[in-house]
């Protein structure tokens, strides 16, 4: 019996710029998702994981099915198309990663599911190879056109640091977070999943094409002054245009204000994002507005903001050190009070 696990991630700042080829700031949530594996001498692979359908099938007939088990199949395709030498297995899965709160349970499987096969097939492939192998499973099998941020979270970040990615270099730093913050997530209870795939896949459509105008490689290259060039041609555009280039920007200065423990600066740029979000990126929703207005107006918290695709999923906010409990609680009050929805803190734990 082979274990493995992989954390859920959560991005503090950098929000649609990794397919952008900007920066993303994310870390680990403290919850988990574990995978025991029992390699067999067939090709037969099983799942099963509490409260959703088993999954089944022989390895070289993976079909998109619309399902969980689409992440699974996903892993196992891109592993025998790359001529890595597995066999069947049956394995169960345990996730306390939250599914639809924009917390990538989907990426914490498909790394920790890769590192029990890893193990058990004693693959040669390193961290960083399985966060590509799970962003391939993701794009090609599932079929959302997503960043590699998620699965590059899962496979490497670690909760009390964040990694600083720069999506153009493939670099990556780690960022302590000092103790004096405390990270607040909230889920609003509705689900960022697949159905919102289409908005997601819309919005990487826009700003390829907001770059092709632009005459540039990617919205990395991307400047103020190309949004004011491209306002009044196409003012949509030119929105999503400024939330990538602001948002690369708010990256910069809160890895800065982190590392100078201002806490205050990282919540003000927190609470820039969600606006430029909202207005630019057009990414929030009503509900996420009210949580992060509820988390804002808790004693000891810094600032708010969507975590993740948008359209749903959770609330993430910064609070001092000794704070985040009690704010965490009344915020999820409020939010019931406001919109009859039942909120439920993820971080602290
Ligand atoms: C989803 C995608 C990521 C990233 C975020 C938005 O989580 O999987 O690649 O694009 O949305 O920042």
């Amino acid at each position: 019996m082979y274990r493995a696990d992989a954390p859920g991630r959560v991005n503090l700042i950098g929000e649609h710029t990794d397919y952008n080829e900007g920066l993303v700031l994310p870390t680990a949530t403290p919850q988990r998702t574990v995978v025991e594996l029992s390699p067999r001498e067939d090709q037969v692979v099983r799942v099963e994981s509490l409260g959703y359908m088993p999954v089944a099938y022989r390895l070289g007939e993976e079909r998109h099915a619309g399902d969980w088990g689409d992440y699974v199949r996903g892993v196992t395709w891109v592993l025998t198309n790359a001529g890595h030498q597995i066999r069947g297995f049956d394995a169960g899965i345990a996730s306390r990663v939250p599914p639809g709160a924009g917390l990538s349970s989907s990426a914490a499987l498909e790394i920790a599911l890769l590192r029990a096969l890893r193990d058990a097939f004693s693959l040669a492939l390193d961290d960083m190879a399985l966060a590509y192998a799970a962003h391939k499973a993701e794009r090609d099998l599932v079929g959302a056109r997503v960043g590699t941020m998620d699965q590059i979270a899962a496979a490497l970040a670690r909760t009390g640091e964040a990694l600083l990615i720069d999506m153009r270099k493939a670099n990556i730093e780690r960022v302590p977070i000092p103790e004096s913050v405390e990270i607040i997530v909230i889920d609003s209870g509705i689900a960022h999943d697949n159905a919102k795939q289409g908005a997601y896949n819309e919005r990487r459509a826009q700003c390829e094409a907001a770059a092709r105008r632009l005459g540039i490689a990617s919205l990395r290259d991307a400047t103020l002054g190309d949004v004011e060039r491209l306002a009044p041609q196409d003012a949509m555009l030119a929105r999503r245009v400024r939330h990538v280039v602001s948002e690369n920007e708010r990256v910069r200065a809160f890895v800065a204000a982190l590392a100078a423990g201002d806490v205050s600066r990282c919540g003000a740029l927190v609470d820039a994002s969600h606006a430029s979000l909202r207005e630019d990126f057009e990414v929030s929703i009503e509900e996420l507005d009210v949580l992060a207005d509820a988390l804002r107006s808790q004693r000891g918290v810094h600032g708010a903001r969507l975590v993740g695709a948008g359209f749903g999923g959770s609330v993430l906010a910064l609070a001092n050190a000794g704070c985040a409990a009690d704010a965490a609680r009344a915020a999820a009050e409020r939010y019931r009070s406001r919109t009859g929805r039942t909120g439920r803190v993820v971080m602290p734990v």
